[in-house]
Parts: C-alpha cells; structure tokens; sequence
C-alpha cells in the first residue's frame, strides 16, 4: 500500500492507509505527550523503512559543541540540544519466525488517530508476511497526564489464517543518537541495567551535563482478552533490557501485551533513589491496570478541554486545527514547573534545539493566561526571572555594564546558546517580549505583587541593557540603534528596525511605571530592589526619560518603515514571486534574501500587535496594506499576527486565509516540513488569532472587551476564558454575541462598545 489520506474530524487526526513516503510526517503529527515526556509516533514494532525515532524528557539536553564555520568573539561554546532519549515503547513482535516490520510486510489496510479528546494514539491495521501469514494488529498508547512518569502500550495481534508461536519483546533501547548532533556523538552513556525476568531497568546519564535518567518496564500478557502468565524469558543485549513473552495462538486467536514504562529523573529525585521510584512506579501503574490508567488519563483531558475548548461549527477544517493546536500545546507544557518551558518543536523533534525562545513569551503567554490558572503563567514568568544572573552575565560578556541583562535567544539554562551571530548578538528584541510578558500578565491578572517580587527586577535589568545598546546620532538629533535583526530575520545588521527601537523604549516608559506603582504599593520592598539592583534614581531615570523622547522611529507618508534604508528595495509583492520558487527559504541564495524586500514574519506589524492600544486604527490599517503584501510568512509565527491584525481591521477574509494557514501549517504541510517536527509555539499564535483575532479579546483596565467577526463560512465560533477566577463562555454567531459565566462572580464587559453585565 502506497498511499494514505489524512482526514478533517473535529475530535481527532486520521490517517486512512499508509504511505512510507509520509511516515516521518506522521510521526511528527501524532506525537504524544504529557508536559513532562513525550515521543514521536514511531511504530511499536520494528520498522525498516525511512523513520525518525524521537523520545524527549523535559529539561533534559546535552551542551553539544558549537559548530560554526568561522568562528565569532563571544559566540556560545555549546548548543543546547533537546536530547533524544532511550527510546522505551518499543516492542519486537516476532511470529513463528518472522519480524513484524511494515516496511517489509504487505499492508493490506492502514489507520491511526489520535484521539485529542481522550489524549490518545491508536493504530489498527491488517497485514501479511513475506510467507503469508496474516495479522490484525492495533496498538494504543498514552503517556498519563496524573502520572506524570508513567506511558502505556496496550499492543495486540489476532490471527486471521495461521497457526503458531507469537513472541513480544517489549524492550527500552539506550542505545541512542541524536540526528542532529554536530559531531555525530553520542550524548548517553548507560550507568545500570537490570534485564530480569520480573525486572526490567535502565539509567542512563547524559554526559556533560549529569542528568540521570531511569526507565522501569513491566509488561502483561493476555490471551483472548484473558490475562495470562507466560514465563518472560531475558534476551540479552547490552545496550537494551528486554524481555521476551512467548504464546501459541492459532486462527482467530488475540495476543496483547500491555506494556507499562515509569520514567524519572535526576531533576527530581536525588540519583541513587531513582530506581527504587521507577520499580516502585511501574509496579503502581501495572497493578492499576491499564484502563484505570486510562480512565484517569481522559478525565485529565475532559477537564482540560471544560476551559480550553474552541468550537467552529460549520468548518470541520478549521475545527480540527485548532483543537489539534491546543492539544499539542498542552502536551507540551502543563506549567506546574517553573524549570521547564515551550520548545519550539516541543517532543516532536530535534532542530532548533533549547527549549525557550521569546516565542513562549510573545506568543504562549495569552493562551495559558486564559486557559489556565494564573499560577501557569506565573511559573512562566518566574522561569526567567530565576535566570536573571545569567542574562546579566550574558550582556556583560558583550560588554555591557551595570546590571543591563541581554535574555538569550535560545536558551536551556540561562545561557545563550545560539550561535549564528546575526541572531545571538543582533535579535536583541527578544528582550523586549520578556518585558511585555510581565505587562501583559499583570494587565490580565492584576497580580501586581508579581511586579513588586519579581517583574521589577527584571524590568530594570533589561531597561538598562536599552539604555546602553542605544546610541545619540548626531546627525539625526536622536537616539538610534545600530546593527540589529528585528523579528524578520530575512533582514540582518540593520539599522533603526522600526519594532525594535518601539519596543526598547516602551520598557523604558513600562519599568518607569512599574516603579511608580511599587512605590505605592509596596515602598519598601521597591527600596530594597532598588537598593540591591544599585539604582541611580537621578541619573537613569533621566537617561531614560530623554531616550524615550528622543528615539528614531523611521517614519514615511504614514508607514513605519521597517529600517532605513527599507524603502530603497524593489518593492514587487510577494504575489510576483514565481510558486515554484516558493518557500523563498528552500530555493534562493541566503543574499538574495537579504537584498529583496520580503519579509519571514511580522515585524513592523508585530509592534502594531503587541502595541494597538497606543495607534490609531487608521495606522494599523495603512500599515497592514504596506507590509502584508511583501511577507512570504515563511516562519510559523507570522500569519496568526497577521490575521488578527486583520479582523481587526475588517478584512475578515484575508483573516481567515491566514487563519488557517496557522492553524493547519502542520496538518497541510503549509512549509515542507513537517517530517522535522510540529510548530509547537506557533499553535498558541493560532489560539490567539481565534480568541483575539476573530473573538475580538482585548483586556484593558482590568475590564474586557469584545469586538468580534465571524468568517462568512463559519455559523458560529464559542471559546472560553478564564479571567479573575470566572469562567466566560462566549458564543459568537451571525447577528448575536453570547456571552455566559459558568463560574465566578457578576463581571461587567464591553460587547461591541456597549457595557453589559454578565
Ligand atoms: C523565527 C524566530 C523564532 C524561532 C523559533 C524562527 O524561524 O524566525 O522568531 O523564535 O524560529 O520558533
């Protein structure tokens, strides 16, 4: 069987026969996970054929050495990479003599879901050996959301023409390698291993950075839906624990083997304890059995989806993207640990490595604040102020003084970890969405006491870094910034990026606030933060004030203009482009690039974004026309900015377009590359250009506000928010706005301009 489809349903992925020429594509899309581990959709069984094996442990990486053509004064000494750990539901299923390998055996039919409402991955498909034996198999699994150690493979086979032996051999394989790795290392090196019949163990340690790892397996075997005792035997290796149960079945006859997996690691648990919690754990979950695990499992995800659901009715594409956004997002990250953050491929793959970028702060933040409790958010924010040291250190390595802190691009720890120069030392805008974050957390939560804890000391940090990154022209009679990359980084070494000088003096005026409100809030505690962070209250306020009033914002008939000099380029629209030479990216010189006028992602429209209760809706129009033309869009980041921005002004169905080529850039392959991995922190982007683009949410003084549109296709679009310890149901139809608190106190909402209370 050479092809397969992927169908639209509104509560599920589904994969209608098998393409090997889709398989890496289909392991990026239906990966699972659950915030603390998560894997691609690698087959259970053996597969042959063209695969990308991917298990991933949060907040464990390797410092792989930088590799860079030439090297750069200050480039970082390592990248972190998100480290492919032993793979642990693998499962070699022999019969008679045979390895079942779909790469090798004929598939006679083929499906896979992944079940988003209950968080689970299922496969059934019929298939016939090379000497004809024929099969049914279905496999399913989970990786549990209450236990956050614990995955499940419930994985079965039933005979339909034969008579014989079937072995499982459920195995956990340390013998692991990441694709990416610069010098084709390994990162792992196994320090015990227990391969004992009723034992199964495996620690392994990552090298360099000392992170331990435990794997405990136990495995069931049933017969006919009946548990039965077969005798494991131990299969040796040295490289894997594995075990092999064997059964006799004949036609018509079903096999399972229910496989459970604890996982833990040294960033909790002191290391010569961790086999004694896996065996302990895995114990636990096999004596629950498979469908407590299960059950409980869904209800997790039942809940989530009580306070997380979008619903489109009439557009099942359109449904099924966004609710396949939001599970991948809460797979990704549950937020109770202020240590993990929101890779950019999440547990789906290895490029880009680190696993936080400003994209969880300009992009992730809105969709947890919402859907979660504020603690989330919360957690999110802390993890950067807890790396505050480092960030200082970071900027001092580049010659900064004064605690002025440059936040990394990429990050694991702390540290920069980037390394291509135009982006480690230039992207410094990433800076300015930390700062937005905490504004931006604060405006929806009115935790001000956050400000006063934490967010000050931060806002100051980087308030300082602006201070000192920019510099007084002469000849302009203004504060400019030189030799920076703004978020489009098809552009780099430029000067005055319109975002970047926006937002740099937006901190200024955010933490010269955020000082006058502690001061009256809490005198005390800003005394001591001022005191500690040795602030000059004369001085840098004054530096700051005359920067703020002073600074280039490059301006032209109306248009802020990217950076100077952007208007000198060959302005022919993106729609001049031949297709075929599409995504730029994949088919021009990296110089061609850069001298053409197209842009990756939003970047002027990124400022009118976070920034539109400071312009006119007149500006934000003008500016739309400008730029939408000449952007190719070519990170997942750019069309949800772009959409929003778009109901905002009107244009309903070019936010629609965009729209869904956020939603579905993973599901439709929008950029070719899938196969790489899913776009995890994009997704949020696509939640927003929901709940913000199209619902119309804003939040401005405490009091919300909806302006919303309805593409013409859609009848209705429902979301729900939490705010301030109320739950909001808002139904948006045709002619009607329907707004409803599930939970919470009286609250009152702008509708369209009209104060109503709900
Ligand atoms: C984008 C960055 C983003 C990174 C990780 C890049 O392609 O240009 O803005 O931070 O991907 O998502």
């Amino acid at each position: 069987m050479n092809n397969s489809e992927y169908i639209h349903e509104a509560w599920s992925i589904v994969e209608n026969g098998f393409d090997p020429a889709k398989q890496k594509a289909s392991e990026s899309l239906f990966s699972i996970g659950n915030g603390n581990m998560g894997q691609r959709a690698n087959f259970e069984e053996d597969y042959s054929g063209k695969s990308m094996q991917g298990t991933y442990i949060a907040g464990v990486y390797y410092p792989d050495k930088t590799r860079v053509g030439w090297w750069k004064n200050g480039y970082p000494e390592y990248f972190a990479k998100v480290l492919n750990a032993p793979y642990f539901t693998g499962l070699h299923v022999v019969i008679g003599d045979e390895l079942l390998d779909l790469a090798q055996w004929q598939v006679i039919s083929f499906k896979r879901v992944l079940d988003i409402k209950r968080g689970v991955l299922v496969r059934t498909c019929e298939v016939q050996s090379p000497n004809g034996k024929r099969l049914a198999v279905e496999s399913m699994r989970f990786m549990s959301m209450i236990r956050k150690d614990i995955a499940a493979v419930k994985f079965s086979v039933k005979s339909l023409n034969f008579r014989d032996i079937v072995s499982f051999v459920p195995y956990v394989d340390g013998d692991v390698k990441n694709q990416d790795a610069n010098y084709d290392e390994k990162f792992w090196q196994i320090t015990d291993m227990v391969n004992e019949p009723k034992q199964a163990y495996l620690q392994s340690k990552t090298l360099k950075t000392g992170f331990e790892v435990g794997f405990a397996m136990s495995a069931d075997l049933y017969f006919n839906g009946q548990k039965v005792s077969a005798m494991p035997e131990r299969q040796k290796s040295d490289k894997k624990i594995q075990t092999s149960i064997t059964w006799r079945i004949g036609e018509g006859d079903a096999l399972s083997c229910v496989n459970f997996i604890s996982v833990n690691k040294s960033m909790d648990f002191e290391s010569e304890m961790i086999k004694q919690v896996c065996l302990k754990n895995v114990e636990l979950a096999r004596s629950a059995g498979f469908d407590v695990l299960l059950k409980e499992h869904t209800e997790w995800w039942a809940n989530k989806w009580e306070t997380s659901d979008i619903e489109i009715e009439g557009d099942v594409a359109a449904q099924q993207g966004i609710r396949f956004n939001i599970f991948q997002l809460w797979q990704t990250y549950t937020g109770e640990d202020a240590r993990l953050n929101i890779g950019p491929k999440g547990f789906t793959g290895e490029k880009y490595g680190g696993s936080t970028y400003w994209d969880t702060e300009a992009y992730c933040v809105p969709f947890y604040m919402s859907t979660a409790s504020g603690e989330v958010v919360r957690n999110l924010l802390i993890y950067r102020w807890k790396q505050l040291g480092k960030a200082i250190e970071n900027a001092e390595k580049l010659g900064f003084s004064n605690g002025a802190a440059l936040y990394p691009m990429v990050t694991m720890n702390g540290e920069e970890c980037h390394n291509e120069w135009e982006i480690t030392f230039e992207e410094i805008h990433r800076n300015g969405a930390i700062a937005y974050a905490i504004y931006n957390y604060v405006n929806y939560t009115s935790d001000v006491d956050y400000l006063a804890e934490y967010g000050l000391e931060v806002l100051i940090a980087i308030s300082r870094f602006w201070a000192q990154r920019v510099n007084w022209s002469d000849d302009k009679g203004k504060y400019v910034m030189l030799g920076v990359t703004g978020p489009n980084e098809y552009e780099n070494n430029v000067n005055n990026n319109w975002y970047t000088n926006y937002i740099a003096t937006w901190c200024l005026r955010y933490t010269l606030e955020t000082i006058d409100l502690v001061k009256r809030i809490n005198a005390g505690r800003l005394a001591a933060v001022l005191e500690m962070t040795a602030f000059d209250a004369l001085i840098e306020v004054e530096l700051w004030k005359k920067i703020i009033d002073n600074i280039y914002l490059p301006q032209s008939k109306g248009i802020f203009i990217q950076q100077d000099g952007f208007l000198d380029k060959d302005l022919t629209p993106v729609s001049g482009i031949p297709v075929k030479q599409r995504p730029i990216n994949q088919h021009w010189s990296w110089d061609r690039i850069l001298r053409s006028c197209y842009i990756k992602q939003a970047d002027v429209l990124q400022g009118l974004f976070f920034f539109e209760h400071e312009f006119d809706l007149e500006t934000i129009h003008r500016n739309y026309e400008f730029y939408e033309p000449l952007t190719v869009h070519e990170s997942s980041l750019s069309p949800c900015v772009h959409s929003i921005l778009a109901s905002l002004i009107g244009k309903t169905d070019d936010a629609y377009q965009l729209y869904l080529r956020t939603s579905r850039l993973d599901l439709d392959d929008y950029n070719h590359e899938v196969h790489e991995g899913l776009h995890i922190t994009s997704m949020a982007g696509t939640w927003m250009s929901l709940v913000m683009g199209f619902g119309g949410l804003r939040v401005n003084h405490g009091r919300i506000s909806l302006n919303p549109v309805l593409p013409e296709k859609w009848q209705s679009l429902s979301f729900k928010i939490l705010f301030r310890n109320r739950l909001l149901k808002i139904k948006v139809t045709d002619n009607e706005v329907d707004v409803r608190r599930e939970r919470g106190e009286v609250l009152t909402v702008m509708i369209n301009g009209n104060e109503v209370a709900i």
